[in-house]
């Protein structure tokens, strides 16, 4: 009886050192998110049953290592133990009790994280090696940047161009692949976001080359702000077209592989090219005017140029862009002399 009780002081000195380790830690990012409130009680009653189990193991292990070790001289074996029908009665029902209050408290939390709102915000969340894309069809805006309304539920339907992708914004703590293969993979995701800020969503699934640099802005603005940058968006159409093109090329995320001032990216650059001559993969020579553009833009991979073949553009980026928008596109290769 008088092991129980040292043993049971150790367990306590260390269940209260992991308690004050963990308030120590700051071991999660700010939160920014009515669902992340759900989230992070689940995680800090998961911490808090893991610390402990933790002293409970440790603690035992610790106080027999150092008071049941071997006596020196001592060769002897140690008593024969034959089962305990209580004890393994208890350590069956007890896990299975917690695991099952967990699963609960889950399923719980998972129906308060998916609840939907009246009138939630719906934006397309469209993936592509490598950026993101947000349209925002009940306004017409497409963008880079997701910009939010604060307090208002956001749902957003994912999909990717390409290979699967994840949308992960970590102060919203929620997390949702975006998969291809149209309507039928769509994926659902509801966000509040619930304080203004900045922050960044990040592609959470190894997609390739630049999965690592998958990142876009996102910004959580007063409703009277978002209402006054979709005012913009819209009103941000010019009549020149190439300025129109360097808007479809950042939209479409053109920019993300081919640069506008010469430097290397995953494409060839635009800058000089147009009226040069190309060097394709078969050898042949041909000339960069308009109907080779049209052709490179919408069927990526008919001519490849020499250098650039392990890395093929996806046939399907340019498949959202209107006809007008790959004539723009188109104009502003021509001028970037
Ligand atoms: Cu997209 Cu990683």
């Amino acid at each position: 009886m008088k092991h129980f009780a040292f043993a049971a002081l150790v367990i306590l000195g260390l269940a209260a050192l992991g308690f004050f380790a963990l308030g120590q830690v700051q071991y999660l990012p700010p939160q920014a998110s009515l669902q992340a409130q759900t989230i992070d009680s689940l995680f800090r009653l998961e911490f808090g049953i893991i610390v402990i189990l933790f002293a409970l193991i440790v603690g035992l292990m610790l106080y027999s290592i150092l008071v049941f070790r071997r006596k020196k001289g001592d060769t002897s074996d140690g008593p024969h133990i034959e089962g305990n029908t209580r004890l393994e009665v208890f350590w069956t029902i007890a896990p299975l009790a917690i695991v099952l209050y967990l699963a609960y408290l889950g399923s719980v939390g998972l129906g308060d994280i998916t609840r939907a709102a009246a009138r939630p915000l719906e934006v397309n969340v469209i993936g592509s090696q490598w950026s993101w894309r947000f349209e925002y069809p009940d306004y017409g805006v497409i963008s880079t940047e997701l910009v939010l309304p604060v307090d208002r539920q956001a749902l957003l339907h994912l999909s990717s161009t390409d290979v699967i992708h994840s949308f992960w914004v970590p102060e919203f703590r929620l997390k949702q692949d975006a998969l291809p293969g149209g309507d039928k993979f769509v994926r659902d995701l509801r966000v509040t976001p619930n304080q203004l800020g900045e922050y960044k969503v990040r592609c959470a699934e190894l997609c390739g080359l630049n999965h690592a640099l998958m990142e876009s802005p996102v910004k959580v603005v007063p409703a009277d702000m978002f209402e006054a940058w979709i005012k913009i968006q819209n009103a941000a159409l010019s009549d020149d077209p190439a300025v129109r093109g360097q808007q479809w090329a950042t939209q479409f995320a053109c920019a993300s592989c081919h640069s506008f001032d010469g430097a290397p990216k995953v494409g060839p650059t635009w800058k000089g090219i147009f009226g040069s001559q190309e060097l394709l993969t078969d050898g042949t020579r041909v000339p960069v005017e308009y109907s080779y553009l049209y052709k490179s833009i919408r069927d990526p991979g008919a001519q490849i140029v020499k250098g650039y073949e392990n890395v093929v553009m996806p046939p399907t980026i340019a498949a959202g862009m209107s006809e007008e928008q790959v004539n723009d596109v188109i104009a502003l290769i021509e001028s970037l002399k």
